[in-house]
């Protein structure tokens, strides 16, 4: 059989929407430990998440999106984008029944070429040991992420006063944070997030920072230029889970102990989980990096 490595179309998405779908599923049936909630495959509103993201990045970022074909029919994909000279890999995929015959390898590479100019590289990598090898093959810095999940202990919430929702008009605020934090900004990225989640902003004179919340309260994208107000926004965001609720505190890597913190205090529990993947820069603190749009 042979396979076709080609630029990712709009048309594309939804046939790489299933595919990333099954294929994420199962590297969590793998790999998850016993303790944790059974997993189960993306649900329908975070599909569509992922297909307004995907789609975004397809259309900012077309040299960046391959799919590689089989017999015509679409078996796997890697979306990645370029912002102020840093490569970010959002997603990357092969079907399961084509998975361990090089396909991922070309399809990395083919992402990768549209980075070649960049300084810097990030992704957040699945626990799955082949996504690992690829990764640490093509040269990036694996480096072991934190998750924190529970319920909030209401006693624990302290008083986080200049907390303030923020809105499309903070955006310039954010991309400065961003290059301060991560070392590029987010740029057009921040308006797909900002259509997707609730975004709280803490400016004062000496520091500043922000969160992106989702629907449960978790934060999705944490950013600030203290440790202080990263604790602040952060704490801001999951004190607004429904009580009773289970939230959590994804991708903290080990610079971002003050994450911990708040989870700990907030008496939920710390696990690990997959990488963040690095090239040419340091893991950012305080900082916690969204799934693919980093
Ligand atoms: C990661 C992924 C995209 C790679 O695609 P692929 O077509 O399987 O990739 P390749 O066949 O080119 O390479 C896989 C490598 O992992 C190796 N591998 C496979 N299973 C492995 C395991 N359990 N432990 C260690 N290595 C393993 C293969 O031997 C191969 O290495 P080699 O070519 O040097 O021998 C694909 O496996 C996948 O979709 N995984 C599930 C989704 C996922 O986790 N994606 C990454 C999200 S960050």
């Amino acid at each position: 059989m042979t396979t076709l490595i080609r630029p990712a179309r709009p048309d594309d998405v939804s046939d790489l929407a299933s595919i990333t779908t099954q294929s994420y599923y199962e590297v969590d049936a793998r790999t998850y430990q016993r303790g944790w909630p059974d997993p189960s495959p993306r649900s329908e509103s975070r599909n569509q998440g992922w297909v307004r993201r995907t789609q975004h990045t397809v259309a900012t970022d077309p040299g960046g999106c391959w799919v590689a074909e089989a017999d015509g029919e679409v078996i796997g994909g890697a979306i990645s984008r370029e912002r102020e000279l840093m490569w970010i890999l959002a997603s990357f995929a092969v079907r399961p029944d084509h998975q361990g015959q090089g396909v991922g390898t070309q399809l990395l590479a083919a992402a990768m070429s549209h980075g070649r100019g960049c300084l810097r590289g990030m992704l957040a990598a699945s626990a799955d040991p082949a996504a690992a090898r690829r990764y640490r093959l093509a040269g990036f810095t694996l480096h072991p992420q934190m998750f924190a999940s529970g319920v909030v202990d209401r006693a624990a919430i302290p008083d986080v006063g200049g907390v303030r929702e923020g809105s499309a008009g903070d955006v310039d605020l954010l991309n400065s944070i961003d290059r301060q934090t991560r070392g590029s900004a987010h740029l057009s990225d921040h308006e797909v997030l900002l259509e997707q989640h609730r975004l709280i902003v803490s400016e004062r004179s000496n520091s500043a920072g922000y969160a992106y919340v989702d629907d449960v309260g978790s934060p999705v994208l944490v950013a600030a230029t203290s440790r202080r107000t990263a604790q602040k926004v952060t704490w801001e965001a999951i004190a607004s889970s429904a009580p009773g609720t289970t939230v959590a505190i994804r991708h903290v890597t080990a610079v971002n102990q003050w994450a911990l913190d708040v989870a700990l205090e907030a008496r939920l529990s710390v696990h690990q989980s997959g990488y963040l993947c690095l090239r040419g820069m340091r893991p950012p603190s305080p900082y916690l990096h969204h799934g693919s749009l980093l």
